[in-house]
Parts: structure tokens; C-alpha cells; sequence
């Protein structure tokens, strides 16, 4: 029997620290909150989820565009965008010993479902409740507090070379819709799409790394014709659904939420939330919102510059609308760590190991000879390695311990396939390939396994 709920989470968090998926961030010198480090196998899964989503919303398709924009902008892309203003979350304090918390994290730990309340009704639900923060002391009367990173450009500390560190990577998409427009002349509806970094000064990181400070976000804003929003938004739900399909999360532990009015955010005119089941509890792993004309409406009245798009042959100008699925790279790896990890029984011993499918997999192919006291055994494996290595690149050399431990070491990181060469294939030029899931070996030709 798998491991249950948090049982489960402790043994996700375990593995990937052992090993070298994720690290606590800063760990050395004793953690940084809300931060962590990918090692070897974690970047390269990371990385594996990152580019199948480029090529699936992306390279495949010729509606879309990719940019890349600087993290530091400008204050004003701030200030127009309404993060300076609204971009906040419900803070109560511990009494004595002044913590910090998020309110609606104290409500939903005490089983109540802060959905849709005002920071008033939430205060309210505590004070009739009798909650009391985890250390048992009385909370403060919530205030808002802005999660934007505050920082400074350049040598002066004065208003005017205030800079945030970017708490979505969309206001780099919308600043730069019109250069692309200018510069590539795009048909509607099309769509801009960038993966990077994010920041959001999160008063109660928790949950590894579901909700941290520093993260990265994988977003596009699809540009339509104002009267069409609803069928790009449809088209973009069902392309969603697609891509998580494509990572193999089991369908029924993914859900769609109609976000109520009072829970979006304050661009969005609707938002569909797709949670999902993760062993913390069913959770928001993306969001597609439709922000209207909010964003380069925005831009055109604090810019000055005219955000208008005109439909090619006609003099019809408008703003284009906006549908953005906003994806959090963090989430989406978390979500297929968790569906991937198995226990499992082989001859009587417990058995760990992660079904990645093969094209998530950091490692595809271990490589080792039978026996590593045998040189000749070791020549011709090292052919084998150098040869698929050259294939798949993602390929590692394991002879360490006996040809159990080593399989049980791969299962654990999910490698889809261990080759081993022994005395026999130094005879019939066959290898033995061990599969993961069933654990049934083959006999397979070097040539066909290389080629
Ligand atoms: N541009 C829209 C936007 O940023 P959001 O719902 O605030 O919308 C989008 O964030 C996604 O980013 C979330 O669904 C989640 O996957 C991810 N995300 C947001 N905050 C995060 C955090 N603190 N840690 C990890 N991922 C986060």
C-alpha cells in the first residue's frame, strides 16, 4: 500500500533531498524560508516539464510567440498594473510574540473555508471561533501587506528608483505586445508566452515547494478579438487539459473551479482554477483568467502610447482582450513527483520508485557492467554508455554496489531503463535492458539499442 497523505509528502520531501531532486534553499547556513535549490536530477526534471510546455504551446503552433523579459522593470509597470495598490494579502499577528500569519491560512488550518470572505468576515470567524494562533496566544485585527519584492536601481534610495522584483512574469508580456505587433505583424488572436522567474514575499511559505517566495511561472497572454474571448478561452481550457495529460497526471485528481467573483484577482473577469490532488490536499495548480482589456488599457492611459490593435485591411481598432493560462513550474513538478512516486513489493522487500513517464524522466538509461572488477566487462560497457549517451545525452554511468541495489537506486529516481553487460554479451553482442514498472529484463542487440 503507498504511503498516505502526509506520510507521503514526508517521503516526497525525503527522496528529493537524498536524492539531489531539491535542497532547502541556503541550507548551509541554516535555510533561507521559502526558497529552494534544484540539484542535478531536479534541474533536469524541471527543465524536462519546462520545454515539453514550450514545444506544446509553442513550437508547435503558429499562433504563438515567445519573449523573454527582464525581471526589474520599470515602477510604473506597477503602478498601472494595480500591484502597487491591490496586489495583497490578509496579515494577522501573534499577540505576544508578534509571528506573522496569513489569516485565511489560520481559518482553512482550523477547518473553516475562508472562500469568498472579506478580510472583515475573517477577523469576525476568528473572533467567534476562539481561534488563537498556533503558539495559543490572541491574533490582531488583519491588515493587508504587499507580497512585492521592494527594491532599488542603481546608487540612489529615493521614490524614483524604486524597482519590485516581478511577482508574475505577464507585465513583461504585456509591456512588450506592442513591439512584437510592431515587429512581426501577428494575425488576431495570437499569443505571447515566457517561462521565468517570479517573486512574491509570501508571509506564510509552507508546503515545500508549493508555496515559496521565489518561484517560476510559465504564462501566455492570447490576444483576441473582443467579441471571441469566450471561444479562446474555451480552446485554451481544453489546450491545458491537453498539456497535463501529456505530463500523464491521472485525470480524475485534476478538477476545474470556477473562481467566484469575490476570489479573483482584480483583473480578471473569469478564472477557472485547475487544482489538483496533492497528497497536502486538493490545491490550485494553475489558473486561466480572462483579464480583459485591463492590462493594455492600462498601459495606453499611464504610458500614453496607443495599445490599439488594427485589423489588417479594415480600419476596425480596438484593445484586444486577454485570456492567460499562468502556469507555476514549482506546482506542475510537484504535482508529477507526487503521481509518479509508487511503493511497491519486489520478492518480499518494500520497493520506492517514481513512474515518471520516460519523457519527464531525468535519467532515461543507467549503464553498468556486471561486475566492475572486470575490465573487460567495463570496456565494453563504457562503449554502450559513450554510444547512448551521444544518443540521449540524459544518460548515467552506475556500478556501484551489486546490480540489485543498483536497479533500486535507479527505480528511485525513476530511470526507465537499466543496461547491464555481462560475460554473455561479450559473446552474442546483447545486452540485458531492465524496465522499470514491471522490473522484466530483455535481451536487446547493442546495435538495435544504439541506433
Ligand atoms: N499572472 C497571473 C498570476 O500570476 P496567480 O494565480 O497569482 O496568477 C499563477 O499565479 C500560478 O503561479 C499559480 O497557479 C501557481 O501555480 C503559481 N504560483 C503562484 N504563487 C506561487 C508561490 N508562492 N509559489 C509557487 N507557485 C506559485
Amino acid at each position: 500500500m503507498p504511503a498516505q497523505k502526509n506520510e507521503k509528502m514526508e517521503a516526497l520531501v525525503s527522496l528529493a533531498k537524498r536524492r539531489g531532486f531539491i535542497y532547502q534553499g541556503s541550507d548551509i547556513y541554516g535555510g533561507l524560508s521559502g526558497t529552494w535549490d534544484y540539484g542535478p536530477l531536479g534541474v533536469a526534471l524541471k527543465r524536462n516539464i519546462m520545454q515539453l510546455w514550450w514545444a506544446y504551446f509553442v513550437d508547435s503552433r503558429d499562433d504563438m510567440y515567445g519573449i523573454d523579459a527582464a525581471i526589474l522593470m520599470n515602477q510604473k509597470v506597477w503602478q498601472a498594473s494595480g500591484h502597487v495598490d491591490t496586489f495583497v494579502d490578509p496579515l494577522c499577528e501573534d499577540m505576544v510574540n508578534k509571528r506573522r500569519y496569513r489569516t485565511d491560512h489560520i481559518l482553512k488550518d482550523k477547518g473553516i473555508d475562508p472562500t469568498g470572505m472579506t478580510m472583515q468576515q475573517m477577523d469576525a470567524a476568528i473572533n467567534e471561533n476562539g481561534i488563537k494562533s498556533p503558539d495559543g496566544n490572541a491574533l490582531s485585527e488583519s491588515r493587508t501587506f504587499n507580497m512585492m519584492f521592494k527594491t532599488h536601481v542603481g546608487a540612489t534610495t529615493d521614490e524614483g528608483a524604486v524597482s519590485y522584483l516581478r511577482p508574475e512574469t505577464a507585465q513583461g508580456i504585456f509591456t512588450n505586445y506592442k513591439n512584437v505587433v510592431d515587429t512581426f505583424y501577428p494575425n488576431l488572436p495570437f499569443g505571447l508566452a515566457q517561462q521565468g522567474k517570479a517573486f512574491r514575499n509570501e508571509i506564510s511559505p509552507r508546503d515545500f515547494i508549493f508555496r515559496t517566495r521565489e518561484f517560476e511561472q510559465m504564462e501566455i497572454e492570447y490576444f483576441v478579438h473582443p467579441h471571441k474571448w469566450e471561444e479562446a478561452f474555451e480552446a485554451l481550457l481544453k489546450d491545458i487539459h491537453g498539456f497535463l495529460d501529456a505530463l500523464a497526471l491521472p485525470k480524475d485528481a485534476v478538477h476545474e473551479l470556477e473562481v467566484a467573483e469575490e476570489d479573483r484577482a482584480h483583473y480578471s473577469k473569469r478564472t477557472v482554477d485547475i487544482e489538483f490532488d496533492f497528497p497536502i490536499g486538493r490545491e490550485e495548480l494553475l489558473g486561466l483568467a480572462y483579464r480583459t482589456d485591463f492590462d493594455l488599457g492600462n498601459i495606453q492611459r499611464v504610458s500614453g502610447k496607443n495599445m490599439e490593435y488594427t485589423v489588417k485591411g479594415t480600419n476596425e481598432k480596438f484593445i484586444p482582450h486577454v485570456i492567460e493560462p499562468s502556469f507555476g513550474v514549482e506546482r506542475m513538478l510537484m504535482a508529477v513527483l507526487s503521481s509518479a512516486y509508487k511503493e511497491d513489493e519486489i520478492n518480499g522487500e518494500k520497493r520506492v520508485f517514481l513512474q515518471l513517464p520516460e519523457h519527464l524522466a531525468p535519467i532515461k538509461y543507467a549503464v553498468s557492467p556486471l561486475l566492475k572488477n572486470k575490465p573487460e566487462l567495463v570496456e565494453k560497457a563504457r562503449d554502450v554508455y559513450r554510444a547512448l549517451k551521444q544518443k540521449h545525452g540524459n544518460v548515467m554511468w552506475d556500478d556501484n554496489g551489486n546490480i540489485g541495489k543498483r536497479y533500486r537506486r535507479q527505480d528511485e529516481i525513476g530511470t526507465p531503463y537499466c543496461v547491464v553487460v555481462d560475460f554473455d554479451t561479450l559473446e552474442d553482442g546483447m545486452v540485458t535492458v531492465r524496465h522499470r514498472d514491471t522490473t522484466e529484463q530483455k535481451r536487446i542487440a547493442i546495435d538495435e539499442l544504439v541506433s
